[in-house]
C-alpha cells in the first residue's frame, strides 16, 4: 500500500527540502518515493533480512547520490543528536537524521535490528566488531565513510559497531532502522 503524503506528515514534519528542482525528470517527491519503496521491500521480504538490507542500501545510495536533497540538522554544535524524520505506521521502519558533532563518538554497541545508513556530509570513522564466544568485542574492520557512502548492519552476525566523527566539522548521516530505536532500546539509543 502506498505511503501517502498525509502519513508522512502525520508521522513527523519533514525536515528536508529539495535543492532547486531536484534531479531532472523528478515528477514525484524523491523522499516520499523512497519511503514507499522501502515499505514495499520490507513487506515483501519478511524474514529475509540480508536481502532486504541490500535492497534498501541500493535505494538509499540512489536517494543520497542522485537527488539534490538537503537535510537540515537542528543539532547544536558539538552534540550527537538524532531526529526522527519518519516512522512507518504499517511496518515500523524508521528514518532518522543523525548529527555528529566535532569529535563525538558512540560507545561500542550492538544492534538487534537492522540499520542501513548513508553519509550526507562530513566523514565518519566506522568500526565493526564481532563477538567471540561471549568475550569482549573483537575489531574486524575499520574504515572512513565519506559523503555518498552507504553501509549497513545485519544482525546477529554483523551488528556490533562504533561510529565516531573524528573531525571538527559537523557530520550528518541518514539511517533507515528496522524500528524506532527509542521504542527498541529506550530513551537514549546509541544510534
Ligand atoms: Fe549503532
Amino acid at each position: 500500500m502506498p505511503v501517502t503524503k498525509n502519513e508522512a506528515r502525520a508521522a513527523r514534519p519533514r525536515r528536508y527540502r529539495l535543492l532547486g528542482a531536484g534531479r531532472k525528470g523528478d515528477d514525484v517527491d524523491p523522499f516520499l518515493q523512497f519511503l514507499q519503496q522501502v515499505r514495499e521491500i520490507v513487506e515483501a521480504n519478511e524474514g529475509r533480512t540480508a536481502r532486504l538490507v541490500y535492497r534498501i542500501a541500493e535505494l538509499l545510495d540512489t536517494l543520497i547520490n542522485d537527488h539534490h536533497l538537503d537535510f537540515a540538522s537542528s543539532a547544536e554544535p558539538g552534540c550527537r543528536f538524532g531526529e526522527l524524520l519518519y516512522e512507518d505506521p504499517r511496518t515500523g521502519f524508521a528514518v532518522v537524521l543523525l548529527s555528529w558533532g566535532a569529535e563525538s563518538s558512540t560507545a561500542i554497541h550492538e544492534h538487534t535490528t537492522w540499520d542501513v545508513f548513508g553519509i550526507l556530509s562530513g566523514r565518519l570513522c566506522i568500526r565493526n566488531y564481532t563477538r567471540d564466544a561471549g568475550t569482549e568485542p573483537v575489531l574486524v574492520a575499520e574504515f572512513e565513510a565519506r559523503p555518498g557512502d552507504v553501509t549497513y548492519l545485519v544482525p546477529p552476525d554483523q551488528a556490533i559497531h562504533q561510529i565516531a566523527n573524528p573531525a571538527r566539522d559537523l557530520a550528518l548521516s541518514l539511517h533507515v532502522y528496522e524500528s524506532n530505536l527509542e521504542r527498541t532500546y529506550g530513551d537514549q539509543p546509541e544510534g
